[in-house]
């Protein structure tokens, strides 16, 4: 497949400030010509008509467990499912076993994901500490020659705020991204959902939103001392958008995401559907979840993010207290933001290409998210309009953990091309 000819789509480009019906030809991997009605007999015809013609999706952060959980997923079931998602650049977190704390692990995913991966690129996150043990800082220099997008300890934050302090200077000066997951533990204090009035009925221990937000204020307030970025992972509550918020007007360097579940999912689903809630930080109330559909809406929060947290069916089988925390994301992402901010009338269709595409990619520099004439060739074709019901059994991801099982949305994506090669098409 040299040529490949999009017809008939309607191409949102963001980052080239494209939003119209074009054909897109894409050759030997690139974007080739974007213009109305190529003529292009030698290419196959792919025809995208009714549809969205969308740059590949990134993600800045997900869990492709491998090596060491591949029991929950690996970077072949991973990449797969996430080209089902529509995404073509991905990165994964360090909380693997042995940890990505080192260049060697660094070398082995990517390796990995030359030989196993669907073809999706992927980026690996190294970590912060040695073992994300929030001790002893690992090789920045070294992680970042073995090919390290950014740091981060995800799953666990960096409590010893000198270490941080630290861990921040450093980065910054090899323009390495610390992506900072942040929940005070003293003050979650096994507090397994959102502490609130469900948490009291359930009789489930809460953690309150000032765990997560205080956390945020120190990442924030030390990048503001140092002149350094950071990066909060997964904002999920009203008091942390604020408090980026107002860092961002006082001029600190401070980027954001948020992810689906936060824009659809609350902590009253906590009783309907069990231990698929459980996640960290965890799903909180009506007010929280449109707050982060508002600081997407304005440009508080950068990019959506999946968090992709694959799962074993036995790890969720359990007691609320006992259950793994995570949710399986990528197979319902654009389906779940298309619907809850496009559909509910939040933005216009570009901002969220864009919060999916360019934006992420800016963020760590990654060539991805924009489909100009000599750009790598990663799209999507997707249906704005298919009403489709999530089946978790159906997912091609290991992890079939998602609260969203039975619900129905609007959007999907029909067809992934890395490359310039299709490497998902939907049934
Ligand atoms: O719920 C979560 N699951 N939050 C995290 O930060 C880590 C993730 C995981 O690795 O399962
Ligand atoms: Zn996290």
């Amino acid at each position: 497949m040299s040529k490949v000819l999009v017809r008939g789509g309607r191409l949102i480009d963001p980052a080239n400030g494209v939003n119209g019906l074009f054909d897109v030809l894409l050759e030997g991997g690139l974007v080739r010509q974007v213009a109305n009605a190529i003529h292009a007999p030698d290419a196959q015809i792919v025809s995208a008509e009714g549809r969205l013609v969308l740059p590949g999706f990134v993600d800045i952060h997900c869990h492709l467990r491998e090596p060491g959980y591949e029991y929950k997923e690996d970077i072949a079931s991973g990449t797969r499912a996430a080209a089902r998602g529509g995404f073509t650049s991905i990165c994964c977190m360090a909380n693997t076993s042995p940890v990505n704390d080192n260049a060697g692990v660094t070398a082995f995913i990517r390796k990995k994901a030359e030989e196993d991966g669907a073809g999706v690129r992927v980026y690996p996150v190294g970590a912060v500490t040695k073992g994300l043990e929030g001790l002893a800082l690992t090789d920045f220099a070294g992680l970042k020659a073995a090919g390290a997008v950014a740091l981060s300890d995800d799953g666990r934050p960096i409590a010893d705020a000198g270490l941080f302090r630290r861990a921040l200077e450093l980065a910054d000066a090899e323009g390495l991204l610390l992506l900072c997951h942040c929940e005070d533990l003293l003050l979650v204090n096994d507090g397994v959902m959102n502490e609130g009035l469900v948490s009291a009925r359930a009789g489930l221990a809460g953690s309150i939103r000032a765990a997560e937000e205080v956390m945020i204020a120190r990442d924030i307030l030390v990048a503001e001392a140092l002149g350094a970025r950071v990066h909060i992972c997964h904002v999920s509550t009203k008091g942390g958008v604020q408090l980026i918020r107002e860092a961002k007007a006082r001029g600190v360097g401070v980027a954001a995401e948020t992810a689906p579940h936060y824009l659809a999912a609350t902590d009253a689903w906590v009783e309907r559907k069990g231990t698929l809630t459980r996640v960290n930080p965890p799903l909180r109330t009506e007010d929280d979840r449109l707050a982060c559909i508002y600081g997407l809406a304005d440009g508080t929060l950068d990019c959506i993010a999946t968090d992709h947290a694959p799962h074993h069916a036995n790890e969720k089988a359990t007691d609320y207290p006992s259950a793994a925390s995570g949710i399986s994301g990528f197979e319902t992402a654009f389906a779940i933001c298309w619907t809850h901010l496009v559909e509910h009338g939040y933005m216009e269709p570009d901002q969220l290409v864009a919060l999916m595409t360019n934006a992420p990619a800016r963020l760590l520099g990654l060539p991805a998210g924009s489909l100009a004439v000599g750009d790598a060739a990663d799209l999507v074709i997707a249906d704005p309009h298919e009403r489709w019901t999530v089946d978790a059994s159906d997912f091609i991801s290991k992890g079939k953990n998602t609260p969203f099982s039975g619900e129905t949305y609007t959007g999907r994506v029909r067809e992934t091309f890395v490359a310039g090669q299709r490497v998902f098409k939907e049934a």
